[in-house]
């Protein structure tokens, strides 16, 4: 049973988001929503795939580019899969484009176009975890699921004052995020809590003083609210070295390799290189006059710091190699580059 405390907490919660509501552009506005306007799913889905690991400020533009090109599920399932990756390029964990395009195309032909209303049955969807199908549930279809991501976390933390570390104390966290869940605008509720993590009730210096939620707050009446919540200390990142070999015609084409589906990088464009390891040999792709670049690439992956050296080699206008994409200067995008070879074509367009 949930108690009338709690009922006014998210009541608390959803007037202040009534007033407070951040602007998002797939976002259907409290006023909207009154009114009886409802969210697209297909832009629910989307944007909350592209925020797990993501800010909203980076997601923004790579949202309003892809519904500028894909408007529609089926147009997204209909699109070539290297214009996605494509279009995905910079917002990191590519697993999560090439599940997409999965995802789109067993909406698009196992489900007639729409996508399923229930968390069970959008949990069964390529890329769906219990994260998203809780929020798409919630904010598409106004059920009340609990949407219990990193910002939800720490305002229930803090307003019940739970000293347990992360991860450990995820379920605690969640059965908290639970009983305050209402069956009135859920689809409001959840996005109150997030909006309420990231504009107030943030990691440093929350603003306490202009929280709906202040009174209530056990971490505020305790002072504990800047250690909360607390974490298990993470372990050190290793450190990684490889090589990337960057060729170009004397016309001006690039020599690329499309990586494997699997693993990092899966499906996206790159430089070819070395392996990544702690002492990998230099191991040019093919025969030229390759020069070391001054400098270096440094970039840092989930579970690891990784070091590029990177080289560069002219060849001749006619070249063309097995395994290797020959993109001509007219039809290379660097945006199509995931960010570390990114910065390595940056590094290298300076030299
Ligand atoms: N972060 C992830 N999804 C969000 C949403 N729907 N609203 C606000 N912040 C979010």
């Amino acid at each position: 049973m949930r108690d009338t405390i709690q009922y006014d907490l998210s009541g608390a919660l959803l007037a202040w988001y009534d007033r407070h509501a951040r602007t998002m552009p797939w976002r259907v506005s409290p006023a909207d929503r009154a009114a009886g306007m409802i969210p697209d799913p297909y832009r629910v889905w989307l944007s909350e795939v592209m925020l797990q690991q993501t800010t909203v400020a980076a997601v923004r533009d790579y949202f309003t580019r892809f519904t500028a090109r894909w408007p529609t599920v089926q147009t997204l399932a209909a699109a070539p899969d290297d214009q996605v990756m494509g279009e995905w390029a910079g917002l990191g964990y590519y697993a999560r484009a090439r599940n997409l395009l999965k995802c789109a195309r067993a909406v698009a032909d196992e489900h007639g176009g729409v996508f399923p209303d229930t968390y069970d049955a959008l949990l069964k969807l390529p890329g769906i975890g219990p994260y998203t199908a809780a929020a798409i549930s919630a904010i598409a279809f106004d059920r009340p699921e609990t949407v219990l991501d990193g910002n939800v976390e720490r305002v229930m933390a803090r307003l019940y004052d739970i000293h347990d570390p992360l991860p450990g104390s995820k379920p605690l966290l969640k059965e908290k995020a639970a009983a305050l869940t209402p069956d009135l605008r859920p689809g409001d509720y959840a996005q109150a809590v997030m909006d309420l993590g990231a504009t107030i009730c943030t990691p440093k210096s929350p603003a306490c003083g202009i929280c709906p939620l202040r009174d209530p707050c056990q971490a505020r009446a305790a002072g504990t609210q800047p250690d909360l919540p607390r974490k298990t200390p993470k372990k050190q990142k290793p450190t990684r070295y490889g090589h990337v070999y960057i060729a170009q015609r004397t016309d001006g084409a690039l020599l690329l390799e499309r990586r494997p589906d699997k693993g990092l990088l899966g499906g996206m464009l790159g430089w070819p290189g070395s392996v990544w390891s702690d002492a990998p040999a230099d191991s040019p792709p093919f025969a030229a006059d390759w020069q070391a670049l001054a400098g270096e690439v440094r970039h840092t992956f989930t579970h690891f710091h990784l070091i590029l050296c990177v080289w560069t080699a002219t060849l001749p206008t006619e070249t063309t190699l097995d395994d290797l994409i020959v993109l001509e200067k007219h039809t290379f995008r660097p945006s199509d580059l995931p960010t570390v070879m990114r910065k390595a074509y940056d590094l290298w367009r300076n030299r």
